[in-house]
């Protein structure tokens, strides 16, 4: 049989620098860990741009869907600002999203024991910390029609519309449903039912397949705007959020800080089972590609190494090598590896983006 294959797509900023990290891990697997990938890389993003006129190309459209999955770094930066909007960067990567229907974006937020002090939170509100938010990816108003800058009068209005079918609400809300059975049993869901209609209907068909087939699993509906406060307050009340794509992205991020740092959060995009019972995948870290820190070794390379696990884990069907290598993150954190992101204990020096690839890297050795 052949070797699974990995399309990996650096992108811009700190995109290639993490991903040269993830790479070393890939590598390891290849020689040491048991497990050969058939990779190749391609561009996505501003270097897309630069090179093709666009920030995806068809042939890598087409790749991305042949694959068994995805790896991504980052996109966007500063350089590609004042381009028209449907070249843009960022435009490159919700083409991926779309084209194949990765609808559940699943982004789990960890604490692990060492990070505990480094959330903004307190250390009791963020000690083991543990929750998955399953954000809608394919619909809502990141793709609603209709949508653009219209002439209206004598003004201009910007238009961008929320809609949700019901098909694509059943189907992230079995996602959320199928996770939590695997984990502590529990899914909150939120929307703002209280103001918008397509959050009534969420509400509705959230519900419905609740009662119908996930009666087991305690649900529970929320206002997305209480939700932020809940999240901040007393994180750990939750095991699986499910939410639409918009506050799905908000949500994600503030989560991210209390696990101590962006470039902690891992996240998986799938959609539904290929020809090979894979489900079609990609995996990117949480966050961008950090114009600020890029090209300066500073980036923490761990959320896309994590990112590399959760494909282990759902793409592979790897589970045992999925913890593997999130032991190896926990372990260089135990032994005091911080990069930048992670400042804030006395006499700590931070190691470089590679150096922390390295130790990871070392960890899986130790392993063995
Ligand atoms: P960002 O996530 O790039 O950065 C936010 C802050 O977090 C910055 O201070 C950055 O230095 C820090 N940070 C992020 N990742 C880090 C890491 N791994 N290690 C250490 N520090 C890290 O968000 P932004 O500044 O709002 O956006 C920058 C660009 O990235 C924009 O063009 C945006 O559209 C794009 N973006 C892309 C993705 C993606 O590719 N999935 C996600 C978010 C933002
Ligand atoms: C994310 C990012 C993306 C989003 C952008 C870059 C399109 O913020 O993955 O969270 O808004 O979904
Ligand atoms: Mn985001």
């Amino acid at each position: 049989m052949s070797n699974p294959s990995l399309l990996i797509l650096p992108g811009d900023g700190i995109g290639p620098e993490v991903m040269a990290e993830v790479t070393k891990i890939i590598d390891w697997y290849g020689t040491k860990g048991g497990l050969k990938f058939d990779v190749s890389t391609d561009l996505v993003g501003g270097c897309a741009y630069d090179k093709h006129g666009v920030p995806l190309a068809d042939e890598t459209m087409a790749k991305a869907q042949e694959v068994d999955a995805v790896l991504l770094g980052a996109v966007g930066g500063p350089k590609y600002d004042n381009l028209d909007f449907s070249v843009k960067p960022e435009r490159g990567l919700l083409r991926l999203r779309k084209e194949m229907d990765l609808y559940a974006n699943l982004r789990p937020a960890q604490c692990f024991d060492a990070l505990a002090d480094f959330s903004s939170l307190k250390k009791d509100v963020v000690a083991g910390l543990d929750i998955m938010i399953v954000r809608e990816l394919t619909s809502g108003v990141y793709f609603g029609e209709p949508r653009g800058i219209f002439e209206e009068g004598n003004e201009r209005v910007g238009i961008n519309t929320q809609r949700y079918t019901e098909s694509e609400i059943d189907r992230v809300a079995r996602s959320a449903f199928e996770l939590a059975r695997k984990r502590n049993n529990k899914v909150c869901s939120m929307e703002k039912a209280n103001v918008m209609e397509s959050g009534i209907l969420w509400r509705e068909v959230v519900q419905k397949v609740h009662d119908e087939d996930y009666p087991d699993v305690e649900l529970t509906h929320m206002y997305a705007d209480a939700g932020a406060m809940q999240l901040t307050r007393w994180p750990k009340q939750f095991d699986v959020i499910v939410t639409d794509n918009l506050f799905g992205d908000l949500l994600s991020d503030l989560a991210a800080m209390l696990t101590g740092s962006l470039g902690m959060l891992p996240s998986a995009s799938l959609g539904a089972p290929m020809a090979n019972g894979r489900p079609k995948a990609l995996y990117e870290p949480v966050h961008g590609s950090a114009p600020d820190i890029a090209g300066q070794g500073k980036a923490n390379p761990i959320a896309c190494i994590l990112s590399f696990a959760m494909a282990l884990r759902y793409s592979f069907d790897q589970g045992a090598e999925a913890d593997r290598l999130e032991k190896a993150v926990e372990k260089v954190l135990a032994d005091g590896l911080r990069t930048a992101d992670l400042l804030g204990e006395e006499g700590v020096q931070p190691v470089s983006t590679s150096e922390m690839g390295d130790a990871i890297v070392a960890a899986l050795d130790a392993s063995l």
